[in-house]
């Protein structure tokens, strides 16, 4: 049995819950990043006995379309797979059962669900400094549990909240631009999922490509890229009335 992270983190919040669950699930863990424009999907292909965790971020309570497109071309083969939504203290609303019928259709078996927490990758005032030890503790917990259940040799498939049809999904429509501090050294172009900044001219950004990750931003050396201060401004103060109380990670399994 090989363990796999499979996962989409453009700010790496997702990323450090899906470790907390597979370092617990497998000692070694070979990852595949579907951030990676770079990467043939469809060359990632598993076998009916190892177990991927399979990790994406909510967008608007939704899978992002990137992630759900390359994910749908690897090749489950009747892997089992451990579906993990993180979320910025909002809400996920249909991101889990979509990321369950896109495994699905990826040839993988769902045995478990997981929602967890992560600094809110637009607003980062919310959820900061999540996934916490609080976190860490209940999500090695949840990881017990999925390997007992493995072990077991248990593969029903959990009851996982959300509807279909999923609700609309729609871009947050937030494009990052560099300010004066930009030294053009492109890094941000090689990083962005989507390939939606000119590598030549990074004050360049092809707006109807960008899914607003917010990876140029956290990837940049000198501070110095942007989403516009009035849009940010409408944002925090949309999210505070639903942000502000702490909500917890939970497990279907
Ligand atoms: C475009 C966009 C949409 C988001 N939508 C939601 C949402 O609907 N609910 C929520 O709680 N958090 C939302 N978030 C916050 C992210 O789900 C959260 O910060 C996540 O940890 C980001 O993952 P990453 O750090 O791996 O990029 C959104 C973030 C972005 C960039
Ligand atoms: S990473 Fe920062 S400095 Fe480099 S091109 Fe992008 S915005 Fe400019
Ligand atoms: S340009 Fe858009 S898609 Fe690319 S890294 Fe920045 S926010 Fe993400």
């Amino acid at each position: 049995m090989k363990v796999y992270e499979i996962c989409f983190s453009p700010t790496g919040g997702t990323k450090k819950a899906a470790d907390m669950l597979a370092n617990e699930i497998g000692k070694e863990v070979q990852t595949v990043d579907l951030t990676d424009s770079r990467t043939d999907f469809s060359e990632v292909s598993l076998e009916e006995n190892d177990v991927a965790v399979i990790a994406v971020p909510s967008y608007g309570g939704r899978v992002p379309g990137t992630a759900a497109e390359r994910l749908a071309a690897v090749r489950g083969n009747g892997a089992k797979a451990v579906l993990v939504c993180v979320y910025g203290n909002r809400a996920y609303e249909d991101t889990l059962v979509e990321l369950q019928d896109t495994a699905k259709q990826a040839g993988f078996s769902v045995v478990s669900a997981v929602a967890a927490i992560a600094e809110h990758s637009i607003a980062r005032q919310f959820a900061a400094g999540r996934p916490d030890a609080k976190d860490e503790a209940e999500l090695h917990d949840f990881a017990d549990k999925i390997r007992a259940k493995l072990e077991a040799e248990d593969f029903s498939e959990p009851e996982i909240p959300g509807n279909r049809p999923y609700k609309k999904g729609g871009g947050a429509g937030m494009v990052p631009k560099p300010t004066k501090e930009c030294v053009k050294c492109g890094l941000c172009a090689e990083k962005c999922p989507v390939q939606a900044i000119d590598k030549d001219d990074p004050g360049k950004v092809d707006s109807k490509v960008c899914i607003s990750c917010m990876r140029c931003i956290s990837v940049c050396p000198h501070s110095a890229r942007k989403v516009n201060s009035v849009m940010l401004a409408a944002v925090n103060t949309m999210l505070k009335k639903v942000c502000s109380e702490r909500k917890e990670c939970e497990l279907y399994i």
